[in-house]
């Protein structure tokens, strides 16, 4: 009923609103009275976390570009060597695990099959397992040394979004709390990050005060058979994510790239009117964001029609976008917590005016019990 959707359409549209809350009950009680960040279910002690040499972060669907940004996050401030791999691939490829490893599971349900196989083999090699999961006293934290929960309250829809949004913010609570424990960032800059992760429900909320922006610009292409994603950086799993949640519920063809890979092939997809939507990074020291719109620029020189989304002040990208859509400005690591949210908006109302079930899409289940 529209009353347990809160007055909207779908439980998808529902739950993309409902992110600044889930956010910010991911958030809370993370620091303890001395301002230092605290796991309550982490089980894992500081001493079992100092000798960790190696991080294997292993998952499925959006919660595997979640392990993606983690990868940026973890190795940044920690020092760790990341790897992120596919669930369903990972015990296939004969996994160099020891006592050192850790493994990291990230499942917004706690019981995919491919997960859930994938820890049962880390575990029989001695490596340490740690979930990041949205359901209490599920399988996949039940099997694991310690868990990280998200709050993002149940998910219905089996589209993933305040899902994805929770287990990101997992993943910079593991990450700052390894560099904690490691030593390899000082208190002072962990805390402005946890300051800087505190202004996100609201930064989350002034994204959605657009929506109708978005939605006007999924009406434009309901005619559309072909959507690509750019993204670099933090931005590539966004890009990788926005396609999913097209292909999942609009059942359009559509593909994300890291747009430094787009003069390797990619680039010859593009054709007069294909409309190709940019995750801009924010401006910074690195070159990143330039490198970004050279790549905008060459995709419109080929006719792409240019769909940004950049923070605002960003006044560098005003000649290449085609359609601007203008998020917070905000460190790039924590850039994916804004920027998949209009892509979210977008899916959803491009699948609701194609006239499919948003919440309920063909051959997909919410949770994936079977290999
Ligand atoms: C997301 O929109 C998908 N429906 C799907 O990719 C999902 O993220 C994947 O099956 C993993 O699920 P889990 O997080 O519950 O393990």
């Amino acid at each position: 009923s529209a009353a347990e959707k809160d007055g909207h359409d779908w439980f998808m549209r529902k739950e993309i609103f409902e992110q600044p809350r889930a956010v910010a009950d991911s958030l809370l009680g993370r620091r303890n009275a001395d301002g230092l960040l605290q796991l309550d279910e982490m089980r894992l002690s500081d001493q079992d976390l100092r000798e960790v040499d190696k991080i294997i972060i292993i998952a499925a669907g959006t919660s595997f570009y979640a392990g993606m940004v983690a990868k940026y996050a973890i190795e940044h401030w920690c020092r760790i060597p990341v790897e992120v791999e596919l669930a369903s691939e990972f015990r296939y490829r004969d996994p160099i695990l020891t006592a050192s490893t850790l493994v990291v599971a990230i499942s917004q349900s706690g019981e995919t099959a491919d997960t859930l196989q994938a820890i049962r083999h880390a575990r029989v090699q001695r490596s340490k397992v740690l979930a990041i999961c949205n359901t209490n006293g599920s399988t996949i934290p039940r099997e694991s040394d310690g868990v990280i929960y998200t709050h993002a309250g149940p998910e219905i829809g089996v589209a993933s979004t305040k899902g994805f949004l929770t287990q990101l913010v997992a993943c910079y609570l593991l990450a700052l709390y390894l560099a904690q424990v490691k030593g390899t960032r000082f208190g002072d800059e962990i805390a402005q990050v946890m300051d800087q992760l505190d202004e996100m429900p609201g930064h989350i909320e002034s994204v959605l005060a657009k929506s109708e922006e978005v939605y006007a610009l999924a009406r434009d292409h309901v005619e559309n058979r072909s959507v690509l994603f750019l993204g670099r950086h933090a931005g590539y799993p966004v890009a990788l994510e926005g396609a999913l949640k097209l292909k999942e519920i609009a059942y359009l063809h559509a593909e994300g790239f890291a747009a430094g890979e787009l003069k390797h092939g990619p680039i010859a997809l593009v054709e007069e009117g294909l409309p190709i939507l940019c995750v801009v990074p924010p401006r910074g020291r690195d070159q990143l964001h330039d490198k970004m719109i050279s790549g905008i620029q060459e995709v419109r020189a080929r006719g792409a029609r240019t769909l940004c989304l950049a923070e605002e002040g960003d006044t560098a990208i005003e000649p290449y976008a085609d359609v601007l859509i203008t998020l917070p400005q905000v460190p790039v690591l924590l850039q994916p917590l804004v920027a998949v949210v209009p892509l979210q908006l977008f899916a959803c109302e491009l699948a609701t005016q194609l006239g499919h079930d948003v919440d309920q899409p063909r051959n997909l289940a919410k949770s994936v019990t079977v290999e």
